[in-house]
């Protein structure tokens, strides 16, 4: 229980910044408590005084008196909800502050863990149930305690045998109000959870409507919902149970306690102790006496029920954040962007196998550096070690000398752009999303970084341009759509080091070559990290490493690797065997480039005699239909055949054939 208050403290401590208006509040509910006392004592002027002694200036007087003391309390009442009201917006808008920012610097293995769903009941249903208890308990805990000091005094100064006697009932009620709110907590925890439990469901559910309905499972889907809600029906059948009991239970003690008090007032009138006026007015009090103690009850209450959500969100302001501002770090500015893996290994905390297994390589400044591996290898997980998502459990990264975990881990990140395997788009104009994370707005530069990435001219077509919105509620774009503008995104950032992970994945090959066609020159300023399984990007290349059983085990340029004829070769020979056509079409291509320059140095004109295979390939190359004619002439492939085939291969094999030639 101490620790619980402990706790508890804290978070009243978030009332202080508002001190003077809780104050305020206060007084107000004060002087409503002070009239209220009035009313009784005035009933007792009346009948012991003014009706006997026919006194009618006092009655008008006091009925004067009466109204006023009415109106002050509507008035001062209403100055202090207002008070209280402000308070619990304003003090709500901090914790959700607070626990947001908190929630963003976590690191992303507690994200791993947690559920959206949970975490979203978390920031408001939790908040709101401590907010709620945290602006109230103290005004009403006040309050009562006012009230009660002032009723005790005046019904002492009335009759002090019937007080006593009264203040007696007082143990027993919170005997009972105890037994009860141990009761609410325990329903009040096991409902916070089902409300977690529903919200994941729903936030999971919702994002996969597509998977749902290929399925045919939306009537499935319904009734897992509907077994949640029903958990939730019962606990609130269950906490509705509880409440009924506790309010009979209430209602009944003060009841009875009232019938022997009256009985022993009329007794103590009857036997001659007080007169009737007093007794009149004592009743009247221990009336009033029952309001006070059930605020009390349901404050006490609501404070043990909010112990489950401060205990839930204590759960995750107590986790360790990211080590932001530590202050013996270096600073990252102005840096050539090499990157070092000195024999890293990484294993998840909880987890005994090695994700990577002493893996060393450079990626120098200027260079495109290419990892590739089959999905599943560890290739993101490199990424995610040189951003700091995950530290390695054995080994170090450096980048330009300094290991990364000496590095401000702000200026870190703000060195490297990163186009991520899965593309998120925020809500938003493309403008902003293009902006994202950018402070100044240079608009050629955006300009230049979208005609790079080739979605300018998409972005142009739309009605609104640069400011039409996308994301939820917005234009739906296509996976190649959003991968471009998440290259334009990272060109636009334009730092030291990019890192592209599976960035063109979405991307046919011809505008994937065409992108990094604009933005060759731009590389050669950059340390490139490109991480993809397939050929064409890694033609771009100037060095690629093979990684695989949690190891790097070749590396060399692309034609390199193939003649090697190891794991790589292999590698590709088996996606050739699943018919990826993109990736076969690229093996087969290298294959016939050799051709074309052997075929070449003997016999150096057209037709080539091509194999079914390197026909098949071609199809594939070849689609402008103006050109398959003479495409057909040349090569000698029959016309229905080059119908089919792509004109900018053609080119490049007219390039590949001039430069065997000359
Ligand atoms: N948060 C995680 N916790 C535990 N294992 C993970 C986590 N993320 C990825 N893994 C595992 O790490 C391995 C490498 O993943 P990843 O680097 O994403 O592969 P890829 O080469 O396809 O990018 C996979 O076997 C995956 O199951
Ligand atoms: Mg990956």
């Amino acid at each position: 229980m101490r620790q619980r208050l402990r706790v508890f403290i804290i978070y009243f401590k978030l009332l202080l910044p508002y001190w003077d208006k809780s104050l305020l509040s206060l007084v107000c509910v004060g002087l409503v408590v002070l009239f209220s006392l009035a009313t009784p004592l005035i009933t007792k002027v009346l009948i012991d005084y003014v009706y006997p002694a026919r006194d009618l200036p006092l009655l008008s007087f006091l009925v004067l008196f009466s109204l006023l003391i009415f109106i002050f309390n509507v008035l001062f009442s209403d100055i202090s909800s207002y008070l209280d009201t402000f308070i619990h917006q304003t003090l709500s808008i901090d914790l959700r502050k607070k626990f947001f920012t908190h929630l963003l610097r976590l690191p992303l293995g507690f994200h791993y863990e947690k559920q959206v769903g949970d975490l979203l009941v978390r920031v408001t249903n939790d908040i709101d149930v401590i907010v709620d208890t945290v602006a109230e308990a103290l005004p009403v805990i006040i309050k009562t305690i006012m009230q009660l000091a002032a009723l005790l005094a005046i019904c002492l100064m009335i009759d002090v045998n019937l007080t006593l006697l009264a203040f007696v009932g007082i143990p027993v009620y919170f005997i009972q109000t105890k037994f009860f709110a141990s009761r609410f907590e325990e329903i009040q925890d096991r409902t916070q959870r089902s409300e977690s439990a529903v919200y994941t469901f729903y936030q999971e559910k919702m994002s996969h409507v597509k998977t749902i309905k290929s399925f045919n499972q939306e009537i499935y889907e319904t009734d897992r919902l509907i077994d949640k809600l029903k958990n939730l029906f019962k606990l609130a059948r269950e906490n509705l149970f509880m409440s009924l009991f506790n309010s009979f239970f209430d209602a009944s003690l003060i009841t009875v306690w009232t019938a022997f008090l009256t009985w022993y007032g009329g007794y103590r009138v009857i036997t001659g102790h007080i007169s009737i006026g007093e007794v009149m007015a004592i009743l009247m009090y221990l009336g009033q006496i029952h309001q006070p103690f059930m605020d009390f009850g349901t404050v006490y209450k609501s404070v043990v029920k909010s112990f489950v959500s401060i205990n839930r969100l204590e759960e995750i302001m107590q986790a360790e954040p990211e080590a932001y501002q530590d202050t013996k770090t270096y600073l990252l500015f102005d840096i050539d962007g090499e990157i070092i893996f000195d024999r890293i290994s990484f294993r998840y905390p909880d987890s005994d196998e090695y994700i990577l297994k002493d893996v060393s390589f450079v990626a120098p400044p200027g260079e495109v550096t290419a990892i590739c591996g089959a999905s599943g290898a560890g290739k993101s997980t490199i990424i995610d070690l040189i951003l700091r998502f995950i530290d390695a459990s054995e080994g170090t990264i450096f980048i330009d000398n300094y290991g990364i975990k000496q590095v401000s881990l702000m200026t870190l990140r703000a060195n490297i752009s990163i186009v991520s395997q899965d593309v998120i788009i925020f809500s938003g104009t493309i403008r902003e999303n293009l902006q994202y994370g950018c402070k100044v707005v240079d608009k050629d530069k955006m300009v230049g970084a979208t005609k790079a990435a080739e979605i300018h001219d998409f972005i142009l077509q739309l009605p609104k341009g640069y400011d039409t919105q996308i994301g939820e509620g917005g234009l739906a774009l296509s996976g190649g759509q959003r991968q471009r503008l998440s290259i334009a995104r990272a060109l636009y950032r334009d730092v030291k080091i990019l890192v592209l992970d599976e960035a063109t994945s979405a991307l046919d090959s011809i505008t994937e070559a065409k992108i990094f066609d604009n933005i060759k020159d731009r590389l050669k300023q950059k340390t490139v990290l490109m991480i993809t399984h397939r050929p064409s990007s890694l033609k771009n290349a100037n060095k690629i490493y093979v990684i695989s059983d949690n190891k790097l085990t070749e590396s060399g340029s692309f034609d390199d690797l193939i003649s090697q004829q190891g794991e790589f070769y292999k590698f590709y020979q088996a996606q050739l065997q699943e018919s990826d056509e993109q990736m076969a079409e690229k093996v087969e291509l290298l294959r016939l480039k050799k051709k074309i320059a052997e075929s070449e140095k003997n016999k150096p004109s057209l037709p080539i005699k091509l194999s079914n295979l390197e026909k098949q390939v071609l199809h594939l190359y070849y689609e402008d239909k103006k050109t398959y004619a003479k495409i057909g002439q040349e090569v000698g492939l029959e016309a229905y055949e080059v119908a089919r085939v792509r004109k900018s291969a053609w080119e490049k094999l007219e390039q590949l054939k001039e430069l065997e030639i000359s």
